[in-house]
């Protein structure tokens, strides 16, 4: 009990320092930097919900800033790699928990993958656009909510974030993509981000076979707001290509060549339209023998994203509040 209330009393000295620190900074970069040199999960979390915040009700200005070259992490969970990552009869927890557990180590990564995406590409701002950075800052302000559900959820169910090893994987993508906003566009939302809405129905049904209705309705939620991220990608990758002069679908295929992506199914094919990652993009049966798209029509989808992005992004930010937990 002493223990506890001295631990709590210094996390509320340490929340009311940064919160001073977020105070103090005037640019969308450096309170995207300051999110990404702390390494306590929740107060990342935190701070990442009050960046965005400060930064949109004020309506500071993007600036320039060097990201560190990695996010800060917390001494637990230890990094291995993933044929290191016990399997679920070995790790100490029960299923639902252990599937938490994973979903909450994304979600921490997807924190520190949209904030480096804003400080990293900052000095392109020009040819960017505001609304790049506003909208990678608004997907990081959704992240750090998802990992607070997780982590709450976690602790109802007697664990915490840490309580098994987890792997490193995501963040090796992020930094292969360091040096070319197209790559870091395609590789994150439109690759990473788009297996989360592949595997986000598998998990809930999962988790309700278990009998966690509870977690799977946490789950399903966080998946629905995965949608807005990819749509987001596909937006801004589409723009970064005008911006070249470049043909979407055949950059978007080159660069995984390029950077050794690997696209695998099975595709949740109704989440990834309503993403409006056309299907040509991902899925090689939608092409016949010809090299044509057989379905949906690609240059009627592409005019449809920029409408089904607005709506996606109307309906997350009635939902985005990091104090509302999913019921
Ligand atoms: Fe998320």
């Amino acid at each position: 009990m002493f223990l506890g209330s001295i631990a709590c009393k210094w996390g509320i000295l340490f929340a009311v320092k940064s919160l001073k620190k977020v105070k103090k900074r005037n640019k969308n970069h450096e309170l995207g930097a300051l999110v990404l040199s702390t390494s306590d999960p929740l107060l990342k979390s935190k701070l990442s919900h009050l960046a965005f915040s400060k930064w949109r009700n004020e309506k500071l200005p993007i600036g320039v800033y060097d990201p560190p070259s990695r996010p800060a992490r917390p001494p637990k969970p230890e990094l291995v790699s993933p044929k290191e990552i016990p399997a679920p009869k070995d790790s100490g927890m029960p299923l639902n928990a252990y599937m938490l557990h994973n979903l909450a180590h994304v979600e921490l990564n997807a924190i520190d993958l949209a904030w480096d995406t804003v400080v990293r590409f900052s000095p392109f701002c020009e040819i960017l656009g505001e609304g790049f950075f506003a909208d990678f800052a608004h997907v990081a302000d959704d992240e750090s909510r998802h990992f607070a559900w997780c982590s709450q959820r976690l602790d109802e169910l007697g664990f915490r974030y840490g309580d098994m090893p987890a792997h490193n994987l995501l963040w090796r993508e992020c930094e292969k993509s360091s040096d070319d906003v197209a790559a870091r566009l395609a590789v994150i939302p439109l690759v990473q981000e788009a297996r989360g809405l592949d595997a986000g129905p598998r998990l809930v049904q999962k988790l309700v076979g278990f009998g966690d209705n509870k977690t799977s309705k946490i789950v399903a939620r966080i998946a629905d707001e995965e949608v807005a991220h990819v749509a987001v990608g596909v937006y801004w990758f589409v723009s970064v290509c005008q911006k070249m002069g470049r043909a979407p679908c055949s950059t978007f295929k080159d660069l995984l060549t390029e950077y050794k992506v690997e696209l695998k199914g099975p595709f949740n094919y109704s989440a990834r339209d309503e993403a409006g990652i056309p299907r040509d993009w991902y899925d090689k049966s939608s092409t016949n023998k010809h090299g044509e798209v057989t379905k949906p029509d690609t240059t009627e989808k592409l005019s449809m994203i920029y409408g089904r992005l607005a709506s996606i992004i109307a309906m997350e930010n009635e939902n985005a509040s990091l104090n509302k937990p999913a019921e």
